[in-house]
């Protein structure tokens, strides 16, 4: 009856059962998972937020492929404040980046083509793509302490097959929080020209970098030497995942890129997927980004400072990281990352992210939302430290 793109269990995992378990016995759990912003405690201007959804041209139905001029203007004009030009007329709306996702797998591979993902990297790439039915070939991503994590070319040439369409980046990465180089970038264009992919970039945390570094590439919107997609949207950059706004930015040479663009009119047209009342409300919302931003990356900071200093001369350590919303930790190794999980949540109720969850290449990981308010956040932190120092 069903599609065989649907290959998953719908059964629940151990650490969903566990959950359940710990909830029905009232226990409190000390979730390092959480990286939903709407529960973690900011402080939101939620009367202006909700004021500029009620606005008398969202009365009017406007169907417009790429989106309404004055949702797209908003998001040229978010470039235009971090030094980029993007022509608003190369902007497609979408409900969020995972929608965005599917478009340019829509727009890029037939059934069964590849694209290559960062390992370790985002969880739900499995299913974007899977859904999609398009295969992922991972690429991987290496961590040299204290330096952090490099792109590795020779695993992306690996990789790379003759269906092979596109690569996708994560600056900075979800998890590793480690942003594309200007250097790789120089690499990336002559791998994709040379084998004739396109470059997906997410850059969904690009806001939430720690400092600043000369080394790093910035947004790629302005890549025009391959076909380049640039996506991010609301649920990051405004912490605003309910409201679903996401977009695609495209560059590339003139000729390919008018014509990506033309195609993706045609699939956004066929979905018509973001609602009046978000495009409408875009500009003053935009307008909120830099406060609500403050407070996450005060919040990250001083989850991560207290994190480094908790973890400095113990069992763990801290991996590098530039940016984004996680810490990594590595364990000692007598455990599998899965026994460490399962044993914090069960003995001690705190939940975290075994690395496997994001595919890292090697044991004993887990990563922590840096999100949660910072009581909890250390409250967890010292049942883990804990834990490890005990065994
Ligand atoms: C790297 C990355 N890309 C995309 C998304 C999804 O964003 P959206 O809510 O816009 O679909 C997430 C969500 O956590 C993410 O971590």
């Amino acid at each position: 009856m069903f599609s065989k793109r649907f290959k998953w269990s719908l059964e629940s995992n151990r650490f969903a059962r566990l959950i359940e378990e710990k909830k029905r016995s009232g226990a409190r759990i000390l979730d390092l998972t959480e990286s939903n912003p709407t529960r973690a405690g900011f402080d939101y201007p939620a009367e202006e937020i909700l004021g500029a959804l009620a606005q008398a041209p969202s009365m009017l139905y406007e169907p417009a492929p790429r989106g309404l001029p004055v949702a797209r203007e908003s998001v040229a004009g978010y470039y235009s404040e971090r030094g980029y030009s993007v022509d608003p007329e190369r902007v497609h709306l979408t409900a969020s980046t995972s929608e965005a996702y599917s478009f340019l797998f829509k727009l890029l591979a037939d059934h069964g083509q590849s694209v290559l993902v960062p390992q370790p990297s985002y969880p739900l790439f499995e299913f974007l793509a899977a859904l999609e039915g398009v295969e992922l070939r991972p690429y991987e991503l290496h961590y040299v302490h204290p330096a952090g994590w490099r792109i590795d070319f020779d695993s992306i040439e690996k990789a790379v097959e003759s269906n092979t369409r596109a690569i996708i980046l994560v600056s900075p990465n979800n998890p590793t929080g480690s942003f594309t180089k200007l250097r790789e970038v120089g690499q990336l264009n002559e791998v994709c020209a040379r084998h004739d992919l396109a470059l997906i970039a997410d850059e969904v945390f690009g806001d939430y970098g720690f400092g600043d570094d000369e080394n790093r590439a910035g947004s790629l919107v302005s890549n025009d030497s391959v076909l380049t997609f640039v996506m991010s949207g609301f649920s990051k950059v405004l912490a605003l995942p309910q409201m679903k706004l996401g977009w695609i930015v495209t560059n590339g040479p003139a000729g390919l890129r008018d014509q990506a663009v033309e195609r993706l009119d045609f699939i956004a047209d066929t979905f018509l997927s973001v609602a009046a009342p978000v495009q409408h409300s875009a500009p003053a919302w935009m307008r909120l980004r830099r406060s609500i931003q403050a407070q996450i990356l005060s919040r990250i900071q001083d989850n991560l400072d207290w994190l480094r200093d908790a973890t400095d001369d113990s069992p763990l350590r801290l991996l590098s990281a530039e940016g984004g919303w996680y810490a990594t930790l590595e364990l000692p190794r007598q455990f599998t990352e899965e026994e460490w999980a399962l044993a914090l949540l069960e003995k001690d109720d705190v939940l975290a992210h075994p690395g496997y969850f994001f595919d890292f290449q090697r044991e004993a990981f887990l990563v922590l939302s840096l999100l949660p308010r910072s009581e909890t956040f250390c409250e967890g932190g010292e049942r883990i430290l804990a834990r490890v120092e005990q065994v």
